[in-house]
């Protein structure tokens, strides 16, 4: 036996992985970020409560899907490096640990192509941690599951499924209407998030991404674009827009970077603010995107009042925009 060969404990590392710091919202994203990346054009999102309480979350798109070993990589903890990097994901983890700090029970099912079975694989926690082994769970489509992928994928696509999803909610209710009242609002809560998160793809009139529909429970999330182009005025001149960033690698990217000044509150009507404009003193700051994705919304990331760099930080951005949103 080889005593340096030390592999993880299973069941304490794949619960150790739900609190990786996701809360819903982001979970979510995370798994829309990757249906993004495989050319998806519409994201189906079904949130369903059942009447016994039980939660179970769906995800379909229609991208280019994956066969059986692909599905089988893609449900690796530490999947395979992806070959482009039009996606966030950096370390093949995104799908599994977005999923369960979400739920316990999570699968995906998907192919590449109409002629092909669906192919499937579940990671259940409950089951690892009955067995304390990487062991996944084979089970057949259902019926139900095969009506959805239809539904909400396409001839080509992936579906994603959250189940026993004990973390939906920030605290737990009696089934009822409190209940249905918590799920609503948590919905609504997640398309703002992604309506400001992806409003680059969301906008058919912005054409630096390509277009996606994200629809929940039917609904289309409407873009929201924190600058309010229309009526804000962009500040910085053209020769500051860009800025050669030197990477840790001394390679160099472009960061490009706006200023925005939103119009003041007496010039603006409530609805237009509440709508439009969001003022707040959070909002303020920096935005950054990479790959066409907000990853940062206001805060000024140090920038200002570091006094062991004199007040200033400097801020590494790879292929991505910086931008300055001040209220
Ligand atoms: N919706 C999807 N459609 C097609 N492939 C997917 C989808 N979701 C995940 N994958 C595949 O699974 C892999 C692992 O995904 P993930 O765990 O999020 O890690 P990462 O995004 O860092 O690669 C991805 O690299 C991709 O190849
Ligand atoms: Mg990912």
């Amino acid at each position: 036996m080889n005593d340096l060969i030390n592999d993880p404990n299973a069941s304490r590392l794949i619960y150790g992985l739900r609190d990786t710091g996701y809360n819903v919202k982001t979970a979510a994203a995370d798994i829309i970020d990757n249906s993004i990346a495989a050319g998806a054009e519409n994201i189906n999102i079904e949130i369903q409560l059942l009447h016994d309480g039980r939660k179970v979350v769906y995800f379909g798109d229609d991208g280019h899907g994956m066969n059986q070993e692909e599905v089988r990589n893609a449900m690796r903890y530490g999947a395979d490096r992806r070959p482009d990097a039009k996606s966030l994901g950096k370390f093949g983890l995104g799908l599994k640990t977005a999923s369960s700090s979400v739920c316990k029970r999570y699968s995906v099912i998907s192919r590449r192509s109409e002629d092909q079975p669906l192919a499937k694989l579940t990671w259940d926690l409950e089951h690892v941690e009955q067995h304390n082994v990487w062991e996944m769970l084979a089970e057949p489509v259902t019926a139900d599951q095969n009506e959805m992928f239809d539904e909400y994928c396409g001839p080509t696509g992936t579906l994603v499924i959250w189940e026993n999803c004990d973390r939906l909610l920030s605290k737990e209710y009696t089934p009822g209407t409190k209940e249905q009242a918590a799920v609503k609002r948590m919905s609504e809560a997640l398309s703002k998030h992604l309506s400001l998160v992806f409003h680059r793809f969301l906008d058919e009139n912005d054409s630096r991404e390509g277009n996606v529909v994200i629809r929940i429970n039917g609904t289309p999330v409407k873009p929201w674009n924190p600058f309010y182009p229309e009526r804000s005025e962009q500040v910085l001149a053209p020769n500051k827009q860009k800025v050669v960033v030197e990477l840790f690698d001394g390679s160099e990217e472009v960061a490009e970077m706006k200023a925005w000044i939103l119009p003041h509150r007496r010039d603006m009507t409530k609805e237009e603010e509440a709508e439009f404009a969001r003022i707040s003193n959070r909002a303020q700051g920096f935005y950054v995107y990479r790959e066409g994705r907000l990853i940062q919304d206001g805060g000024w990331m140090d920038v200002f009042g570091a006094p062991e760099n004199g007040g200033a930080k400097l801020v590494h951005v790879s292929g991505g925009m910086v931008l300055l949103r001040a209220a």
